[in-house]
């Protein structure tokens, strides 16, 4: 037995089909144009993501040449897609998670952040769905009468690849993509009709909520590549790689390297209170089961600054060279370099925070920047788990690792030194992916319980921390610091 995992992740869609010994038996992947209309902003074209979505699926199926027993959808989170019920096109370009333009309705409804993070477990803050929902409201109103009338669905990018699978028969998400749209009330796990009137956003244009792992719809044939299947698993991508990494007991966690880096812990039945800049959210929900919570630290800029070094200095030509050019110096030689391209999350929410370079001299080369980079990526990562260790009180004995920046040998070896933790990385990097097929392949009986999965998805490889002297991390605090008091 064999289940498709669909990973629409931000930069592209990643499908694998997955054997039941945990095996990647096929690949394929798409990336999709990424629209910055203007600084700040962020959009992606919907039907740019289903024609990607369609490519990933076809070429990772001719590759498998194995028929496959269920789908598991795992997706970007946060960002909303708007779309006509009928015709499934798009209302206008989705809004990214990375977008910025709703600072304005954040602070317009600065007074009510209190009540808004008792009932959410999140700050209020650009990067959530319904402030980028309020600004469509004051922004599109053509779009948005549609959304009155009920001839516009609105969801995020789940419950849109869902609806373009099931040919419009489904219009759904599951509580752990519902707990990141602010609409969403953590305690009684549905929407809240309060929250609801508060972003002015109509409920009956939300989709239902159903659970992460259970039979949730069929793929219709002349939809999705001629194929009838059950869709059996769906969570945002975080949680999956969460699920991925068979963190299934309270207490354990992850981080994974994406376009942003997410650390997330498992904390069972409980809502963990988060400080210290920490989220509170849904983990999943398996079938009729409680839902399950964690606490998360939320890293916007991570790979992306990889990839910036890439398309937008052009020091690199290959992301994968990143590791190559920092490992020729033995380090930045004091260069910090902070990735607050689109503001700061964990442990600031500061939207209006810019990223900064600090330290260069004459003798600064490209090698010395690539490193920095790195660096950068995990100094955030020491943020989140002081803010984990400290504040949230959760012991963090190892860190399990996973992404396409995971990869990065370098980089795994940094962010055991900066912890002064071991890093665990396994086989197979790609636990969103993989924790979408074990969500769906629980429910559609590829996998009979939580302890077959453990099973198949064994152990990894570790890096032990070496002593490196402790003042790069009060340099760094002092260059967050710097480049904060620059934003506002
Ligand atoms: O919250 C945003 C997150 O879901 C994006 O993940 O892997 O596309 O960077 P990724």
């Amino acid at each position: 037995m064999t289940v498709l995992a669909i990973d629409a992740g931000t930069t592209g869609v990643t499908s694998l089909v997955i054997a039941q010994d945990g095996r990647v038996l096929a690949r394929g992947h798409r990336e999709f144009p990424q629209h910055f209309p203007a600084p700040g902003l962020v959009e992606h074209d919907p039907d740019e993501i289903w024609t990607a979505t369609l490519q990933a699926c076809s070429d990772a199926l001719a590759a498998a040449a194995v028929p496959v027993s269920c789908i598991g959808l795992t997706n970007q989170r946060e960002t909303v897609v708007l779309w006509d019920r009928a015709t499934l096109r798009p209302a206008t370009r989705a809004i990214v998670w990375q977008d910025r333009r709703s600072a304005g309705e954040c602070d317009r409804l600065r007074e009510h952040e209190p009540r808004i993070r008792e009932l959410t477990g999140l700050p209020l803050d650009p990067y959530f769905s319904a402030t980028k929902l309020a600004w469509l409201r004051g922004n599109l109103p053509e779009v948005w009468a549609g959304v009155r009338e009920g001839r516009v669905a609105i969801g995020t990018v789940d419950s849109y690849l869902l609806a373009r699978l099931t040919g419009g028969r489904l219009h759904a998400t599951d509580p752990s993509n519902a707990s990141r749209t602010l609409l969403f009330d953590l305690a009684t796990a549905g929407w809240s009709a309060e929250l609801a009137e508060l972003f002015d956003v109509p409920e009956a244009a939300l989709p239902e909520i159903v659970p992460s792992s259970a039979l949730i719809g069929r793929t219709a044939p002349d939809h999705f590549l001629g194929l009838d299947l059950p869709i059996c698993g769906v969570a945002g991508d975080q949680q999956a790689a969460l699920f991925g990494h068979a963190a299934f007991t309270p207490g354990a966690m992850k981080c994974t390297y994406g376009t942003g880096s997410f650390l997330l812990v498992n904390t069972g039945d409980q809502i963990a209170p988060a400080g210290s800049g920490l989220l509170s959210t849904v983990a999943w929900q398996l079938g009729g089961d409680p839902v399950q919570y964690a606490v998360e630290g939320s890293v916007f800029v991570t790979g992306a600054a990889v990839q910036w070094l890439r398309d937008g200095l052009g020091v690199i030509d290959d992301s994968a060279d990143s590791e190559r050019l920092a490992a020729s110096v033995p380090d930045s030689e004091g260069l910090i370099f902070v990735p607050a391209l689109t503001g700061i999350g964990t442990p600031h929410w500061d939207p209006r925070a810019r990223g900064a370079l600090l330290g260069i001299t004459r003798g600064t080369t490209g090698a010395h920047l690539a490193r920095a980079v790195l660096d950068g990526i995990a100094y955030q990562i020491r943020d989140v788990v002081e803010a984990v260790s400290g504040t949230a009180g959760i012991p963090v004995s190892r860190l399990a690792v996973d992404g396409g920046a995971a990869a990065n040998d370098l980089l795994c070896q940094i962010q055991a030194d900066l912890l002064g933790r071991p890093v665990v990385r396994p086989e197979t990097t790609e636990a969103t992916a993989l924790g979408a097929a074990f969500l769906a392949g629980l429910a559609g009986g590829v996998w009979g319980d939580l302890a077959e999965i453990a099973e198949v998805r064994g152990g990894g490889r570790v890096f032990s921390p070496r002593e490196i002297p402790e003042d790069g991390y009060r340099r760094w605090l002092e260059a967050v610091d710097a480049t904060r008091r620059f934003g506002s």
